[in-house]
């Protein structure tokens, strides 16, 4: 049982635990606008695929709560300009852009209807985004939990857990499954430089689970491949391209390359809203370059010199060759390959 929730529906707007804060402060903030909603997925206040493709998906049924008694005309043009604010807020994970194209659909089901029968329509579409979410990664959970040792060590990059996700998590879906069905796993979780996700995210959200935890310094992963028994690596992915090339955060391509230099199985837990056909290869995937200051520094803490050139690119690309397995609530993908990846969307 989760003792937090990553987001809510409450009271007319969305609850969001603001992860920046976290593992020092757990507070809730509301959000009343997709302008705001917007604002907290750019700050990572929400932050995680799965995750912000929901919150943009409550930013909409937000919106149109609050345009509800404007005309229709104004109604339809404010919620186009939300779909545009929140489609843009961050570039990378393909989940934000599939969230906000359900609620479009649902917009456009729910065109003939009045204002508050629209902006009902829109709520109830991303309580069922969110609830779908939860379910699939349970399911992903399961079919994952399958692929592991009844005692094990899994090394995990970022945070793709209950944090990331409505619920349960993806890759830390897994290993919550595997705990569930009596399997003993050990955790290690890289700390994610330059923001820190595993360190301040992962570890907490284990611990807080009951789940053994070591953290260790990215820089730390190799040396350890090489002298424990790492079982397998499971990370996340913010889009998988066509030919299963996998973005996620930065660090990951290095792990899945020691990964296989020590014969570590390298698994990426993906829902199947993640995986983005019409993306061709890795290549063509937009990666995210954030502000400076997170690799200079971090708060108030600055460790860099004044004035020093920085680059801060916060996703990168595995290539589909380095992947094991995709895990989805459809199955297991050993080895994704273009017609691999076609076969588990369009005949499985
Ligand atoms: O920048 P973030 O924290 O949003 O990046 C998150 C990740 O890279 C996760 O691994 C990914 O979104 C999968 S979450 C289930």
């Amino acid at each position: 049982m989760l003792t937090f929730h990553t987001l809510r529906w409450i009271d007319e707007s969305l609850e969001l635990l603001d992860q920046r804060l976290l593992p020092v402060h757990c507070e809730y903030s509301r959000f009343h606008s997709a302008e705001a909603v917007a604002g907290a997925i750019r700050e990572l206040i929400v932050r995680g695929a799965p995750a912000i493709g929901c919150a943009a998906a409550y930013g909409i049924a937000v919106e149109a709560r609050r345009l509800r008694e404007q005309s229709a005309a104004q109604f339809a043009a404010g919620l186009q300009q939300a779909f545009d604010l929140l489609g843009a807020s961050r570039p990378t994970a393909v989940n934000l852009r599939w969230a906000l194209d359900r609620m479009r659909s649902q917009l456009a089901g729910s065109a003939a209807t009045d204002n508050s029968a629209c902006a009902d329509a829109l709520l109830a579409a991303a309580h069922d985004i969110a609830d779908e979410d939860v379910r699939i990664n349970r399911t992903m959970g399961t079919h994952g939990a399958a692929l592991l040792p009844d005692v094990c060590c899994v090394m995990t990059h970022c945070n793709a857990g209950a944090l990331a996700t409505a619920g349960h998590g993806t890759a830390l879906g897994i290993i919550r499954s595997a705990a569930s069905a009596g399997k003993k796993v050990e955790v290690i979780a890289n700390e994610t430089r330059p923001f820190l996700q595993g360190a301040r995210l992962t570890a907490w959200e284990l611990q807080q689970d009951g789940i053994p935890v070591t953290l260790i310094a990215d820089s730390a992963a190799g040396y350890l491949m090489g002298r424990r028994n790492i079982d397998a690596v499971i990370v996340g992915a913010d889009r998988v391209a066509a030919n299963g090339d996998v973005a996620n955060k930065i660090g990951t391509y290095m792990m899945a390359v020691l990964a296989r230099r020590h014969g570590i199985p390298f698994y990426v837990a993906c829902p199947l809203s993640t995986i983005d056909i019409d993306t061709p290869d890795g290549s063509a995937i937009p990666i995210e370059e954030r502000d400076a200051g997170e690799v200079a520094g971090y708060g108030s803490l600055r460790w860099a010199p004044a004035g020093i050139r920085i680059a801060n690119p916060v996703f990168d690309v595995t290539p589909a060759e380095l992947v094991t397995a995709l895990v989805t609530e459809r199955g297991v993908l050993n080895s994704p390959s273009p017609s691999g990846i076609h076969e588990l969307l369009y005949s499985r």
